[in-house]
């Protein structure tokens, strides 16, 4: 610790399963003030009885879409009145709709850019008046390297998280010295429902969500404003996007038509 007052009410969104789910339990295990988001009412509830066994002070489960306006307003009118107030709001609810086969399908856009993007949106509208009334709180989207450029098979994906990286960004230079912390956090692979339908060989340094929420929670702690981990996995990553363009898309492309020779037939 290092002086900071730790977050005390919370907002998880996409606690229901994965690193949310595994977030819960780390604010709980603090004793934190806690609301958890999701569609899947019995996950939530599932989520809901670990993190009284670890100790939360509060437990607010709201059941419904990050995509529908009504939902998240209502559930933002809920967690105020209970809270009084919130410090830290982790948006974290996302979905990825990876392909296989070359289709391009504008569902795929629709769902994933509703869901990552305007669904961080609409958490961020409903409570930022009250953090900027507040002249504190901790805005925390949960974006992916994925938004760092192109990548072969992941375009819905890959699209929403250079928004919310972005929009983000934005945010925390337009709030500079309100009150609010803007905060961008960029995980490599994290075992969780989404990557539970990746081969593993494709995912170097796998964490258990457990430990993604550890370093999170701790990075939050320290006033990070930008989270990435983990390292090695990631630098990498970094200096590849750095290539010029054109030796990037080579390269990429050069990857992908490898992977789909590889790729067994169904
Ligand atoms: N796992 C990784 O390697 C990794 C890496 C970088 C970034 N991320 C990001 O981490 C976040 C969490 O994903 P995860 O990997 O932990 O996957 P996950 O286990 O599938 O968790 C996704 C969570 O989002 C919720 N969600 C999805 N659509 C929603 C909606 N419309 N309204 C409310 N909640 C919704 C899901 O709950 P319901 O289905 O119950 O609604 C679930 O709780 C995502 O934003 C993802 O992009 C993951």
């Amino acid at each position: 610790m290092n002086g900071r007052p730790r977050a005390q009410r919370v907002l998880i969104t996409g606690a229901s399963s994965g690193i949310g789910a595994a977030l819960a339990i780390e604010y709980a295990s603090r004793g934190a003030r806690i609301a958890i988001t999701g569609r899947r009412a019995d996950r939530l509830a599932d989520v809901a009885v670990q993190a009284r066994a670890r100790g939360a002070a509060e437990l607010l489960v709201l059941q419904g879409s990050v995509a529908e306006d009504d939902d998240v307003r209502r559930h933002a009118a809920e967690l105020l009145a209970r809270f009084g107030g919130i410090d830290l709001a982790i948006l974290n609810a996302g979905v990825a709709t990876g392909r296989d086969d070359d289709a391009f399908v504008v569902e795929d856009y629709v769902r994933t850019l509703e869901t990552n993007v305007l669904g961080t949106c609409r958490w961020i509208a409903a409570l930022l008046p009250v953090m900027r009334d507040a002249r504190s709180g901790v805005l925390a989207g949960v974006s992916s390297p994925a938004g760092w450029a192109g990548f072969p098979g992941m375009g819905a994906y890959a699209a929403s998280k250079a928004a919310l990286s972005s929009l983000l960004q934005t945010l925390r230079i337009e709030l500079r010295g309100s009150g609010v912390r803007v905060v961008t956090i960029e995980p490599g692979f994290v075992t969780s429902e989404i990557t539970a339908r990746n081969d593993p060989r494709d995912m170097p340094c796998l964490l258990p969500a457990t430990s993604a929420a550890r370093r999170i929670a701790r990075a939050l702690d320290s006033g990070s404003v930008v989270i990435r981990f983990p390292r090695r996995t990631l630098w990498p990553l970094r200096l590849l996007t750095l290539l010029p363009r054109a030796a990037f898309e080579g390269l990429a492309s050069r990857l992908l038509r490898r992977r789909n020779a590889n790729t067994p037939e169904d």
